[in-house]
Order: C-alpha cells, then sequence, then structure tokens
C-alpha cells in the first residue's frame, strides 16, 4: 500500500529543487499531483511529464504564489482538475540576502511577500474545502534560519521565523476539524537555490554539519511524506528540523 494512495496535493514552487523533490516522493507514493511555478515554463512542463509517468495525474500551473487573488483562482481550478485537496504543501521561496546595511525596502518587502504572504494566501484558498473534508495536512517550508537568525538574511530569516508562528496559529485554530499544520525547517540542502554560492564556503558548511554532508531535496521530501500521510495522524503545531543535526 502506497502512503498516499487516494489522496490530492498541490505544492507551490515545484518546478525545481526541494519542491520538485517533494512531488516526486508523494508520485511515487501514488499521490496526484497539482504544483506551482513562477517563471520556469519549461522545467514545470518536464516535471509534469516525469510525474505523470508514475501512473498519477498531475498537472502545473503557473501562479504568483505571493499574489492572493491568484491563490484564489490557482485553488478553483486545482478544484476543477482534481475535486479535492487533502495536502497543501506552502514551498515557494526565494532569498535577496544582504546585509542589512545594504537591505533596500524593495529586498525586505520581496522576500516577506514571496516567503510569508503566499502561504497566508494559500492556506486561505484550501481552508475551505479541507474544513468540509474534516481533513487535512498543511505543511508549510520554514528554515533553520527561521529558527536560529544569520546575519545576511534578516528578511529571509524574519519570514522564516513569522512561518513557524503562523504554523502553530493555524494548528490551534484547525484542530478540532482534524486539520493539521506543521512547518519543515531544512538546514542546507544542495539546490539550485545554493549552486550560487562559493564552493570553498559549501565545503565549510559540509564539514560544520554532524552528518558531514548537505542534504539533499528527497530528505526534505521523506519528511513531508511523513507530514502528508496518516502515520502523523497525531502530529499538529510541529517544526520538523531536517537539517543533519546542524542545530543540534
Ligand atoms: N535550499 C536550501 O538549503 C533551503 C534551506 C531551507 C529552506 N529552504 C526553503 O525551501 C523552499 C524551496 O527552496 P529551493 O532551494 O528548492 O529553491 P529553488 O530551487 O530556488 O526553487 C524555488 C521554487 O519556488 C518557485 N517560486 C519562487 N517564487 C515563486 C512565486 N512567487 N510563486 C510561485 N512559485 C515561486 C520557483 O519557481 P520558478 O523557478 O518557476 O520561479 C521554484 O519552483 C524555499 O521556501 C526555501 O526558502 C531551502
Amino acid at each position: 500500500m502506497k502512503l498516499l494512495e487516494g489522496k490530492v496535493a498541490l505544492i507551490t514552487g515545484a518546478s525545481k529543487g526541494i519542491g520538485k523533490g517533494i512531488a516526486e516522493v508523494f508520485a511515487q507514493q501514488g499521490c496526484q499531483v497539482a504544483f506551482t511555478y513562477l517563471s520556469s515554463v519549461a522545467q514545470a512542463e518536464e516535471v509534469e511529464k516525469e510525474l505523470s509517468a508514475y501512473g498519477i495525474k498531475a498537472k502545473g500551473y503557473r501562479s504568483d504564489a505571493s499574489d492572493f487573488e491568484a491563490a484564489q483562482q490557482l485553488v478553483d481550478d486545482v478544484l476543477k482538475d482534481f475535486e479535492t485537496i487533502d495536502v497543501l504543501v506552502n514551498n515557494a521561496g526565494i532569498t535577496k540576502d544582504t546585509l542589512l546595511m545594504r537591505m533596500t525596502e524593495e529586498d525586505f518587502d520581496k522576500v516577506i511577500q514571496i516567503n510569508l504572504k503566499s502561504i497566508f494566501n494559500l492556506t486561505k484558498a484550501v481552508q475551505r474545502t479541507m474544513l468540509k473534508a474534516r481533513s487535512g495536512s498543511i505543511i508549510n517550508m520554514s528554515s533553520v534560519v527561521g529558527v536560529k537568525g544569520n546575519a545576511g538574511q534578516a528578511n529571509y530569516a524574519a519570514s522564516k521565523a513569522g512561518i513557524i508562528g503562523f504554523t502553530k496559529s493555524v494548528a490551534l485554530e484547525l484542530g478540532s476539524r482534524n486539520i493539521r499544520c506543521n512547518a519543515i525547517a531544512p538546514g542546507f540542502i544542495e539546490t539550485e537555490m545554493t549552486d550560487k554560492l562559493d564552493e570553498k564556503t559549501v565545503q565549510g558548511w559540509r564539514d560544520a554539519i554532524p552528518l558531514k554532508r548537505g542534504g539533499s531535496p528527497e530528505d526534505v521530501a521523506n519528511a513531508c511524506l511523513f507530514l502528508a500521510s496518516n502515520l502523523s495522524a497525531y502530529v499538529t503545531g510541529q517544526t520538523l528540523q531536517v537539517d543533519g543535526g546542524m542545530l543540534t
């Protein structure tokens, strides 16, 4: 028996990186997958094909997660195509790193809008469907940086810490309707987002992690699989660190 057989998941930002990894693991576990992207049109088409090859229904939607109206429209479209949404993974995110001294108002607003406001937008939009079903799992992608803070990432850390507060509040509000809401705080996961970084710096980070390696999208996806499936039926309001022991 596959762990997500019969379920429908909506995953934001799955054209690459961690989101793509989550979509693949969910599809392997029998889940139907609706996913979003913003600019990577060709990559999203490729992901749609790869997911469909697992014998499940998969569809990509070009939709800006930071836009409230677009999120409502997206959920309407997904419901038309898939009939329900059992799992929402709020994964889409960006960085605009720089020291506070150089950080512009736009750098701050953009990161908050895409990383944090998007989670409000999508959670609001799926809420009614999950309330009617009296069931649902919402998974929000935070970061160890949201737990600990990081020099040069005040905007990103604020957005990721905000996600943890939002997650706990939603868990408290919707728990009585059997809707669970948890956050994942990945550590250093090697994706296109981190490919931009200098290799020497990256090796230094790997060496400082107790498990002596960066994480993979699959490492994060497997934690999402647990939170999306009925294996975590009694888990809500938590922030699960997937960081190789980085903050320990
Ligand atoms: N990589 C890490 O080490 C790490 C660590 C902790 C947390 N995280 C978090 O994990 C999540 C995924 O990170 P990643 O490393 O996989 O990043 P990534 O490779 O850059 O992928 C980001 C994804 O988000 C999408 N996206 C960006 N802005 C969007 C928007 N406004 N609306 C809809 N989709 C949007 C992108 O789509 P397009 O390409 O089409 O624009 C892409 O599919 C992020 O929330 C990130 O903060 C990552």
